[in-house]
């Protein structure tokens, strides 16, 4: 899985979009230790606040199915001109699954003409996590 294959998964996730409010198309694909990708895309909702973004919702669909750790590296997609970065809400999601498996992703931030690579880490210095509570 190179990062371009992780990104066309993220792209191809924003084709199911339900972004009728925003008509903002994100897509987010996340690769895992063993080499599984789990994608998501932005669900709005009429309740305009109760927005889903991409990333929360891949990281939902991979903790439904027991995933708990060895998340190695994010791509996330959208429609802006420049690079899109997970907002505050989704890196502290991608926090949690990201320090049970104690990795630290590189995010790969998608925009026209270049690719942002950034450590999770540097999105989210000084994070409150799992550990935090003992
Ligand atoms: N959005 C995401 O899906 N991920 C982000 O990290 C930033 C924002 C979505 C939420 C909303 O549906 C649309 O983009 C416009 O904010």
């Amino acid at each position: 899985m190179t990062d371009e294959d992780l990104i066309a998964a993220a792209r191809e996730a924003a084709g199911n979009s339900y972004s009728p409010y925003s008509n903002f198309a994100v897509g987010s694909a996340l690769l895992f230790a063993d080499g599984s990708v789990v994608t998501g895309t932005n669900i709005e909702n009429a309740s305009y606040g109760l927005a889903l973004c991409a990333e929360t919702v891949a990281v939902s669909k991979a903790m439904a199915d027991g995933v708990r750790g060895g998340l190695e590296a994010v791509a996330v997609t959208g429609p802006g001109n420049d690079p899109i970065t997970p907002c505050g809400r989704c890196r502290q999601v991608l926090n949690e699954l990201a320090q049970l498996g104690g990795t630290d992703p590189l995010i790969l931030c998608v925009g026209p003409s270049e690719v942002r690579r950034v450590k999770l880490s540097e999105l989210l210095p000084d994070a409150f996590g799992p550990a935090s509570l003992d």
